[in-house]
């Protein structure tokens, strides 16, 4: 395997990449994470990646142990070893291990030691949405029950990945969250709804993850439509009714719902307003 990882400052073969199993991410998700998404190596919305990743830190009260500097410059050099043309940066921020062991207590739930913060990335190929031809996948829909913090970019991603391994044993792609009848967001993409040519997104909350991709979408390629977008809650019978849905997110940029358990939205196509948006999105990227 020709990818390499980064850990701590320096650069890894991939298959001798290794952290410490004490490391309070490994044993309680203790940590955060970002990813950022290079189109023709270039970074897309790196500014804002970057000012997400600096809020879920300060979130969790792990320091952020590198200066603006070293992290732009960090992650310059580690993706000039990247032979993809299209990839995600991965970057994982935990709260690391003890900095000693001296009591000989290996584990414990509080945070009360002084600990070396670990950082690690990695990237990983994706499609270059450029290129890509606009395919409609498959939503369910399930409960939401996540904390109540799903603001943060934890690494805590346990339901998130149940919920998504349910969709995907289902033949779907997604599963689209509902909170007391209410649509949060989907396991790893936000939603966006369009009834009579309005388009509908959840606001930013505690209870969704603010996506770069979905403020993206919201302040500059719908502005840059002839539509208007509210950030307003909306039900799963709106869900039902929509006339068109999709999600964001920043591997997949715009991707529309065709179905939701089954049941056809807009004759199982892209809708023509999200085709629109598509075309915007994608020429704006670089
Ligand atoms: N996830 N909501 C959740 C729960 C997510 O995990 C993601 C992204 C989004 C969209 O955020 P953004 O537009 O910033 O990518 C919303 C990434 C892609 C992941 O975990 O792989």
């Amino acid at each position: 395997m020709k990818n390499k990882v980064y850990i701590n400052e320096k650069i890894y073969d991939a298959e001798n990449a290794k952290v410490s199993i004490f490391d309070r991410g490994y044993l309680f998700s203790d940590g955060i994470y970002e990813l950022i998404p290079y189109f023709d190596k270039k970074p897309f919305l790196f500014d804002d990646h970057y000012s997400r990743l600096q809020k879920s830190l300060r979130m969790v009260e792990i320091n952020n142990p590198y200066s603006e500097d070293k992290w732009v410059n960090d992650i310059e050099n580690f993706v000039k070893t990247c032979i993809f043309e299209n990839f995600y940066l991965y970057i994982q921020v935990t709260r690391g291990i003890p900095e000693n062991f001296d009591d000989n207590i290996l584990r414990e739930h509080a945070a009360t030691k002084n600990y070396k913060t670990c950082v690690t990335m990695f990237y990983s190929k994706i499609k270059n949405l450029k290129d890509n031809n606009i395919i409609g996948k498959k939503s369910i829909i399930m409960d939401d029950k996540r904390w109540m913090n799903c603001d943060i970019k934890s690494i805590s991603l346990l339901y998130n990945s149940y919920a998504k391994t349910i969709a995907h044993k289902q033949g779907a792609f997604e599963a689209i969250l509902l909170r007391d009848g209410i649509v949060t967001e989907g396991c790893s993409s936000n939603v966006f709804i369009i009834k009579n040519n309005t388009i509908k997104t959840s606001p930013e909350s505690n209870l969704i993850l603010p996506g770069v991709t979905r403020s993206f979408v919201i302040n500059s390629v719908i502005k840059d439509s002839d539509y208007d977008v509210r950030e307003e809650n909306f039900s799963e019978e709106e869900l039902l009714d929509a006339d068109e849905i999709f999600i964001t997110n920043s591997t997949q940029g715009i991707l529309p719902i065709t179905h939701i358990n089954n049941k056809e939205i807009n004759n199982a196509e892209c809708g023509y307003i999200t085709s629109k948006l598509y075309k915007i999105f994608t020429e704006k990227i670089n």
